[in-house]
């Protein structure tokens, strides 16, 4: 888990629904934090691939994000991102569910905003 929060209301849209760019948003704070970890210093996001929101999420909303290191290039890396939320009063285990997935890409980079080589890491090989 690379994020864990609550939704509010200001973060919904008129209807009640929270906006799919709050969540695209909590996604790319936990991704970027994971990515920092890997390359050991600053990171920008560069791509996000498809992503198709599945259910939506309510105000009050408990929202996990989940993330995975699945490619690390040169100085790019590729994490593979889930959101999940639930009535936070429910059980997680058994009441969540999947409201969108997506591969969000970072770049290392230095103190000019220059890409840079990610250092090797055990933990996070190649
Ligand atoms: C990300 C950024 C530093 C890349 O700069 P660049 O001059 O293209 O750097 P490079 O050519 O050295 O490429 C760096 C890496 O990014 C990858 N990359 C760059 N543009 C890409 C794109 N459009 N799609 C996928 N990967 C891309 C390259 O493949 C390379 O990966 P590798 O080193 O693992 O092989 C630059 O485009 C940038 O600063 N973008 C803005 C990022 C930002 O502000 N994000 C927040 C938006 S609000």
């Amino acid at each position: 888990m690379v994020l864990r929060t609550q939704s509010m209301p200001k973060d919904a849209n008129p209807n009640g629904d929270i906006f799919g760019g709050w969540v695209m948003c909590q996604m790319d704070i936990g991704g970027g934090l994971l990515a920092m970890e890997v390359a050991r210093g600053r990171v920008v996001t560069v791509t996000v691939d498809k992503m198709a929101f599945v259910r939506p999420v309510q105000v009050g909303d408990t929202i996990c994000v989940y993330g995975s290191v699945i490619r690390i290039g040169n100085s790019s890396m590729d994490i593979k991102l889930e959101v999940w939320a639930k009535d936070p009063i429910e059980v997680f285990e058994t009441q969540r569910h999947l409201v969108t997935e997506a591969v969000f890409r970072y770049v290392a980079i230095d103190e000019e905003r220059r890409s840079r080589r990610i250092p090797d890491n055990p933990q996070y090989p190649r």
